[in-house]
């Protein structure tokens, strides 16, 4: 029955993503989106509450009758969005703020994976510069090097010399701008990356399709590391036997690790992982649906996304069924991004375009859509293969016009040159 009333914490091409998705269950009634952007306003009512006021967005639940709620954002689940609506008798998708640790420390999420023989690159873990550079300076390159702390998927340099170790270092524990903090140190791993995102319910995990994200700037994987410009999903170099070592090394042991820790995850358990000559290792743990990978795997799912939320927050079983159609697409971002850029550039053309276009920062601004962060928009193609699906979505991109966006064309180098 089309009754349910939903509720998306989050505002980006993720949280685009789910609304759309939601926008296909047959059992959803109405989505509401806290506070959502320009593209999600087709979609879903947005209402003005940001995703920290936890508060606030309590309060909505329960005066709109609100069946589920589902978290984009880790700001959100760092702090303590599902504790404070499970509190209150509310349903929600995500994990407790001591599961979502699993993201927010790098040094729990190492912790665990050496308790629990979970494969991962070894690490050490400091909070004094000496003994950081020390260690670092004693060691071959490439460094690789993590802020312990949420920093939105910038906080790593991988340093192909001492000199830019020795800067990351002290930038990152001498300078109050990061606050103070630590530093891993890891192992670095070569292979190709795949990210691999389960609906975890304590100890069942339900996969989902994988994707590969781009996270530098520019194309030939040159400039800074960022939250990711493009994504495709299938992943040729992920066979049937990577996945199921995937699945039954790292992502089932890692939620029954958290069983055991006492710190049960439910949600979206997001594995960043190597494909390295010894097998997959883990890069890093999301508790929280990737960005942009989310809008290149969500539109291939082909059964009822509310039926695996329920399901995930009840402990039942759900199967998921896949569409063998690949997605591919490229983030238009405004100039400057990583660093600095302006905000408020009139964006036109968007209705020429055929591929589906997610909505990661824009506003509306007088009748027209403007651009109001670093990452914009994502124009996701589609087709029997990658190589048609980056055609049309580079083909759309060309009607897009604005002066302020800029995005990679090589989204998919790796398995289409
Ligand atoms: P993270 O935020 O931990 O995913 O790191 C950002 C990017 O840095 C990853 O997508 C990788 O490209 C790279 N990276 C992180 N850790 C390693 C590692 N141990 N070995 C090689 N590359 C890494
Ligand atoms: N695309 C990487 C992330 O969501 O962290």
């Amino acid at each position: 029955m089309k009754n349910k009333k939903v509720l998306v914490v989050g505002s980006g091409g993720r949280c685009h993503a789910i609304v759309d998705a939601l926008a296909r269950s047959e059992q959803v009634e109405k989505i509401y989106c806290a506070p959502g952007n320009a593209g999600i306003a087709a979609q879903a009512e947005c209402v003005k509450i940001g995703v920290e006021d936890v508060e606030t967005l309590v309060e909505f639940a329960r005066r709109n009758a609100i069946d589920l709620t589902v978290v984009g954002p880790e700001a959100a689940l760092a702090v303590g969005i599902v504790d404070s609506f499970t509190e209150e008798g509310l349903r929600i998708f995500g994990p407790t703020k001591a599961a979502a640790q699993i993201e927010s420390s790098k040094e729990f999420a190492k912790r665990l994976m050496a308790k629990y023989d979970i494969p991962t690159a070894g690490y050490e873990a400091f909070e004094e510069y000496e003994a950081a550079w020390e260690y670092v300076k004693n060691r071959p390159l490439p460094a690789v090097i993590k802020y312990d702390g949420l920093a939105a998927g910038k906080g790593v340099v991988v340093a192909e010399s001492y000199e830019e170790a020795d800067e990351a270092l002290k930038d990152m524990l001498l300078d109050a701008s990061f606050g103070k903090g630590r530093v891993v140190v890891e192992d670095f791993l070569a292979g190709p990356e795949f990210s691999f995102m389960c609906v975890v319910s304590g100890e069942k995990v339900y996969p989902l399709a994988m994707a590969q994200d781009h996270k530098r700037a520019y194309d030939g994987d040159k400039g800074a590391n960022t939250g990711g410009m493009g994504a495709y999903s299938p992943v040729p170099c992920v066979t049937e036997e990577v996945r199921a070592y995937a699945l039954e090394k790292i992502m089932i042991p890692t939620a029954k690790a958290m069983v055991a820790e006492g710190v049960p995850f439910v949600g979206v358990l997001y594995g960043g992982l190597i494909l390295t000559d010894e097998g997959a290792k883990v890069i890093e743990f999301n508790a929280r649906f990737g960005d942009p990978e989310t809008e290149v795997v969500l539109p291939r799912l082909k059964s009822d996304i509310y039926d695996l939320f329920d399901a995930a927050i009840d402990g039942r079983d759900c199967a998921t069924e896949w569409s063998d159609e690949a997605l591919l697409g490229v983030v238009l971002a405004s100039k400057g991004y990583p660093g600095s850029y302006a905000k408020g550039v009139v964006i036109e053309g968007l209705e020429k375009v055929e591929s589906a276009v997610y909505h990661m920062g824009t506003a509306e601004k007088e009748g027209k859509v403007v651009t109001a962060g670093g990452r914009v928009l994502m124009v996701v193609g589609r087709g029997a293969t990658l190589g048609d699906a980056r055609e049309m979505a580079l083909r759309d991109i060309a009607q897009i016009e604005c002066d302020g966006l800029f995005h990679r064309s090589d989204i998919g180098h790796k398995v289409l040159n």
